[in-house]
C-alpha cells in the first residue's frame, strides 16, 4: 500500500491546554492544507481558531501533537509563514514603502536598497497603493492599512499565508473590494492560505476548502466542506446566483446554528475518527455520495 504524500501544511494530533487543570481548548485535531489551496476555518467565538493559527505561525507551542510544514515540524516563527492579523500591526514610524521594505530586507538580507525598493514597489502596486508609498500608517484609512498588511505579507513570498479575520474590522464596501483582491492575488501567485473567518459568504467566495470546528471546550474538527463552486466561477456580486451557492451556504449555516454545539451527540455511536474526517461536497449529492469518507493522508 502506498502512503499518500503529506499536504504542505499537516496538522497532526494538535492539542492546546491553558493551565494544568480544566479541559483542553481542543485536542486530537487533524487536517491538512494542500499547496496552492485556500483553506478557511470556521467556528464560533472562543472555540480555539486563533490558538490554532498561532501554533501554525509558530507563535504558540501546542500541548500535544505537531504541525508539519513541507515535511518539517515547525518550532517557531519563520519568514516562510506570513501572518495578517485583524489589527494591521504596521510600524507607525515607517512609511508604506518603509514597512514593506523592512520585511523584504529581513527576508533577503543580501539585497541592496534598490532591489529591496523595487520588489516592495511591485507589491504596493499589486494592492493598488501606488502613490501612497510615502504615507505613514496614521495617514491611511483602515482599508489602506489592511492593504499594506496584505502587501507586506505577500512581498516576502511566504510558503503559507495565515490570516485571522483580516477583513472583519472594515466597512462592507472595502471588505468586498479587498476580498476580491485577495482572491485575484492568490490566483496569480498560487499562494497557500489558511484563513479564519466568521463570515460564511467570505468563506464561500475565497475558500477551496472549509474546515468546520465545533464549540469548545474540547473542540473538534467536525468535517471538511469542499467548495463546489470552482474559483473561476466565484464573483462577489453574483455569488448568490451560482447554482451551488445555497447548498453550500445552508450547509455552513446549519453547522454554525445547530451542529457546532450538538456535534458530540451527532457522532455518538457513529465511529467518529479525527484522522479520517468526513469530506462533504454540498450541492453535488446527486452525483457524489453526500458525505464521502476519505483519508486525508495524514498517516505518519
Ligand atoms: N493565553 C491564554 N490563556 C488562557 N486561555 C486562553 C489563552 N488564549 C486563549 N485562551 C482561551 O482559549 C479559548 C480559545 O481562544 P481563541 O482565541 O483561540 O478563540 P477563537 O476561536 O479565535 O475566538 P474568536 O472567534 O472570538 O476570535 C478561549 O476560551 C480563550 O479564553
Ligand atoms: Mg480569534
Amino acid at each position: 500500500m502506498t502512503i499518500p504524500a503529506r499536504p504542505l501544511i499537516s496538522v497532526e494530533g494538535l492539542a492546546r491546554r491553558f493551565g494544568n487543570t480544566g479541559p483542553a481548548v481542543f485536542e486530537d485535531i487533524w487536517f491538512g492544507v494542500e499547496r496552492g489551496e485556500f483553506c478557511c476555518l470556521i467556528g464560533h467565538s472562543g472555540c480555539g481558531k486563533t490558538t490554532i493559527l498561532n501554533v501554525l505561525a509558530g507563535l504558540d507551542a501546542p500541548s500535544g501533537g505537531a504541525v508539519i510544514v513541507d515535511n518539517r515540524e515547525i518550532d517557531g516563527p519563520s519568514l516562510d509563514r506570513a501572518v495578517i492579523f485583524q489589527g494591521h500591526a504596521l510600524l507607525p514610524w515607517l512609511t508604506v514603502l518603509g514597512n514593506i521594505a523592512f520585511a523584504v530586507a529581513s527576508r533577503w538580507p543580501s539585497w541592496d536598497r534598490a532591489k529591496v525598493r523595487a520588489h516592495a514597489m511591485t507589491f504596493i502596486e499589486l494592492v493598488g497603493l501606488k502613490g501612497a508609498e510615502n504615507k505613514r500608517p496614521a495617514q491611511l484609512s483602515g482599508g489602506m492599512k489592511q492593504r499594506v498588511g496584505i502587501a507586506r505579507a505577500l512581498s516576502i513570498q511566504p510558503k503559507m499565508l495565515l490570516m485571522d479575520e483580516p477583513f472583519s474590522a472594515l466597512d462592507a464596501l472595502t471588505r468586498g473590494m479587498l476580498q476580491e483582491e485577495v482572491l485575484r492575488l492568490c490566483n496569480e501567485t498560487h499562494q497557500t492560505v489558511f484563513m479564519i473567518t466568521h463570515d460564511v459568504d467570505e468563506a464561500i467566495l475565497l475558500a477551496d476548502k472549509i474546515v468546520l470546528m465545533t464549540n469548545g471546550p474540547g473542540a473538534r474538527i467536525a468535517e471538511i466542506v469542499v467548495n463546489t463552486m470552482p474559483r473561476a466561477e466565484r464573483h462577489r456580486n453574483d455569488l448568490h446566483r451560482h447554482p451551488q451557492y445555497y447548498a453550500i451556504r445552508n450547509h455552513l449555516v446549519e453547522f454554525l446554528v445547530n451542529r457546532s454545539r450538538n456535534f458530540d451527540a451527532e457522532i455518538a455511536g457513529q465511529g467518529y475518527d479525527p484522522r479520517r474526517l468526513r469530506v462533504v461536497k454540498p450541492g453535488l449529492a446527486a452525483v457524489n455520495p453526500p458525505a464521502e469518507v476519505v483519508s486525508l493522508g495524514l498517516s505518519r
